[in-house]
């Protein structure tokens, strides 16, 4: 069976689906791994490690499409101008593809994808389960983008982080109020305090309290029940419009004292919460900085400007999108441990063996071949 790993062509993209040390190992377990030339430059991985690591480098991208039984991949497939075709066409009829695919049936992609009888798996699909924890590359990339938004706030304020006592006098600790403790937000939390901040996080959920605290910082939540913020598998609920006002309030006390807020909150499948609105932005500090994370999916301050840095009311606000990408070494060693424990998980005795009775390959798979779609459809899409 061969896999085959092509450049990526999105704009920006840096990362890279397979890193030579994956190859290595699935080079052992007897697959045959074939990488477009290129591919892990932006990444740091060079062809000639791919090399030996016991891959073929292949020149084109076309040639490399025409021999993969499966594809793996970061980002959707796209127009590509060097190949002079779509990705999706470029993918062998009835091969399989492995990649962040969203979660929407419906979009081009997956359309044409279901047009070329390519079986797809969305890596956004991965349930989260204890099981399929090593293939969860949502988290591994929440991870990174929680840790950069810490970095791009300190490296933003006009302050220090940490408490300094120097001879012109003992400078106080910054403050950060972290919203949304789940993977990104406790990431987040935990930079800023290896930074020396003082951290406040907020989430709806009452179960992060203690992984909130353990990580040092100060836990601040309404005092919700479990049944009105969080639905079936743990996730958040949104709340009801009373609950929202009392954390409208809450949020509007805690921004008026934090030099930098960091927003990650999430429900899976919809539109990002409005936490922040700009009202509150108007009373934080002049000088303080938001960063907001699900900028992508619409934001959590009203405020945000996705793919921008916007001032307003004296206050930075940056919306970063695609954060991963600017980490890509690791964001892409991350992915591609994640991808190679999906990929064990669907070969046998080096052939491609989907079984659909697993909950994993059943519930990540977005476009079946020769086969109607598992689920229904699910709007939405959050990488
Ligand atoms: P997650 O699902 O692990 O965490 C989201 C948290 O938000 C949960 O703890 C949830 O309880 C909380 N939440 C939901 N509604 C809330 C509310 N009204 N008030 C307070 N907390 C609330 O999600 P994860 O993986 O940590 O991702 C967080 C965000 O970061 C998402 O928007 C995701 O799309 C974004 N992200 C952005 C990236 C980028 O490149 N811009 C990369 C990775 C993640």
């Amino acid at each position: 069976m061969r896999i085959a790993v092509p450049r990526e062509i999105a704009p920006r993209e840096t990362r890279v689906a397979l890193v030579p040390e994956t190859v290595a190992r699935l080079v052992k377990a007897g697959l045959e791994v074939a990488v477009e030339a290129g591919a892990g430059e932006a990444a740091g991985y060079l062809d000639e490690s791919y090399r030996q690591a016991g891959a073929t480098v292949v020149p084109g991208a076309r040639d490399l499409y025409a021999q993969a039984d499966l594809v793996l991949k970061v980002r959707e497939p796209m127009p590509g101008e060097a190949a002079g075709a779509h990705e999706a066409d470029l993918i062998r009829e009835g091969a399989t593809l492995v990649a962040f695919l969203g979660r929407d049936r419906g979009s081009d992609a997956v359309k044409r994808l279901a047009a070329r009888r390519v079986t797809a798996f969305s890596m956004e699909m991965i349930p989260r389960t204890s099981r399929a924890q090593k293939m969860d590359a949502l988290s591994s990339m929440a991870s990174v983008a929680g840790y950069k938004a810490a970095l791009w706030g300190a490296g933003s304020l006009g302050k220090f982080f940490p408490l300094m006592m120097t001879a012109a006098g003992t400078i106080a600790p910054a403050r950060v109020f972290v919203l949304g403790a789940g993977v990104a937000g406790l990431q987040a939390i935990a930079t800023c305090r290896r930074l020396g901040a003082v951290v406040e996080a907020f989430d709806v959920r009452p179960a992060v309290k203690e992984e909130v605290q353990s990580l040092g910082a100060t836990f601040v939540g309404l005092e919700l029940l479990a049944e009105d913020a969080v639905q079936a598998g743990g996730y958040a609920k949104e709340l009801s419009e009373e609950h929202q006002q009392k954390e409208r309030d809450l949020i509007h006390a805690r921004l008026k004292n934090a030099d930098i807020a960091i927003t990650t909150a999430a429900i899976p499948g919809k539109k990002a919460p409005v936490l922040i609105t700009g009202d509150m932005v108007k009373d934080m500090k002049p000088g303080s900085v938001i960063v907001d994370l699900a900028a992508e999916t619409g934001g959590n301050c009203e405020l945000t400007v996705a793919g921008q840095d916007v001032r307003r009311h004296g206050v930075l606000i940056l919306g970063p999108v695609n954060v991963p990408a600017t980490l890509p070494l690791h964001a892409s060693q991350m992915y591609s441990r994640n991808v190679a424990a999906l990929v064990q998980l669907m070969v046998k005795d080096g052939k491609l063996n989907l079984d659909f009775e697993d909950d994993i390959i059943r519930d990540s798979c977005i476009t079946r071949a020769a086969a109607a779609a598992p689920e229904p459809a699910v709007a939405g899409k959050a990488s």
